[in-house]
């Protein structure tokens, strides 16, 4: 049986009937601030630190120092971990992660190899559709990267940003392409914001298949209860299944 790798998330893992199966490719999708960067971080963090797992997180946006800054405010010390030989933080353009990833050879492959690297995070990949408009070419992009990625066992997660509600965007082709989905969502309840999470696929693996809770505070992320009594949750404006009761009567 595949073993499961802990997200480092708690709560998510019970969602994920364990966690993440070992070597997977997991798209974790969201709009801008539901905690995609986070939740990478957080299971990097926990990863190196709970169970002695070097890990690698590419950026294509945000420079290593502001990531250890952001980190910071959840007292993820990730200087300490680089220092420490347990993680590296790699700022680069989509180019040239997909030719080091195409060739065994690169400096990049060599250091995945060398440091023995089991949990990558790449962060996002809504960049890699500069590289072309094709969507055959960039369903190719995304099998090299995915591939690439792959290697050895590793698990990856992999970040895109959404501003859509929908299930599926139009014109999608990484939703094929990897092996788990989660969604992060906002939505509007009594006219508040809060969180929601999905996942909306696992291959080779069953999952819970509510929209549940979470929140972000100093600690990290954390996977609450499952949403009750609404639905079109995924719209990020629900309405309530069952009609409430006046307190009149
Ligand atoms: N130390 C903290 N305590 C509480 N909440 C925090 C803390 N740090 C970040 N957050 C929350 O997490 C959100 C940012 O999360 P994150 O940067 O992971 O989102 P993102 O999905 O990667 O956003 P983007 O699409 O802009 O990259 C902030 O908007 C804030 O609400
Ligand atoms: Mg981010």
């Amino acid at each position: 049986m595949t073993r499961r790798v802990h997200s480092g998330v708690p709560g998510l893992d019970d969602v994920l009937h364990g966690g993440f199966l070992e070597g997977s490719a997991v798209l974790v999708e969201g709009g801008p601030g539901t905690g995609k960067t986070t939740l990478g971080m957080q299971f990097l963090h926990t990863g190196i630190v709970k169970e002695d797992e070097p890990g690698l997180l590419i950026t294509f946006e945000e420079f290593p120092s502001s990531l250890i800054q952001d980190a910071r405010s959840h007292n993820w010390d990730l200087r300490a971990l680089e220092e420490a030989n347990k993680l590296r933080l790699v700022f680069t353009s989509p180019q040239t992660l997909l030719s080091s990833l195409r060739s065994p050879f690169s400096p990049l492959n060599r250091m995945i190899v060398e440091w023995d690297i089991r949990r990558i995070v790449l962060d996002s990949v809504s960049h890699f559709a500069r590289i072309t408009r094709n969507p055959t070419e960039l369903r190719d992009i995304y099998g090299t990267v995915i591939n690439g990625l792959k290697r050895e066992g590793i698990t990856s997660i992999l970040t895109r940003e959404t501003n859509t509600n929908r299930l599926y965007p139009s014109g999608d082709k990484l939703s094929f392409v990897v092996d788990a989905i989660l969604m992060m969502r906002y939505v509007e309840i009594d006219s508040a914001i809060q969180r929601a999470i999905l996942v909306l696929k696992m291959r080779g693996s069953p999952h819970a298949h509510g929209v549940y809770r979470y929140d972000i505070q100093q600690e990290g992320m954390a996977v609450r209860d499952r949403f009750e009594g609404l639905h079109g949750l995924l719209t990020g404006m629900p309405t309530r299944t069952r009609p409430r009761r006046s307190a009149s009567r």
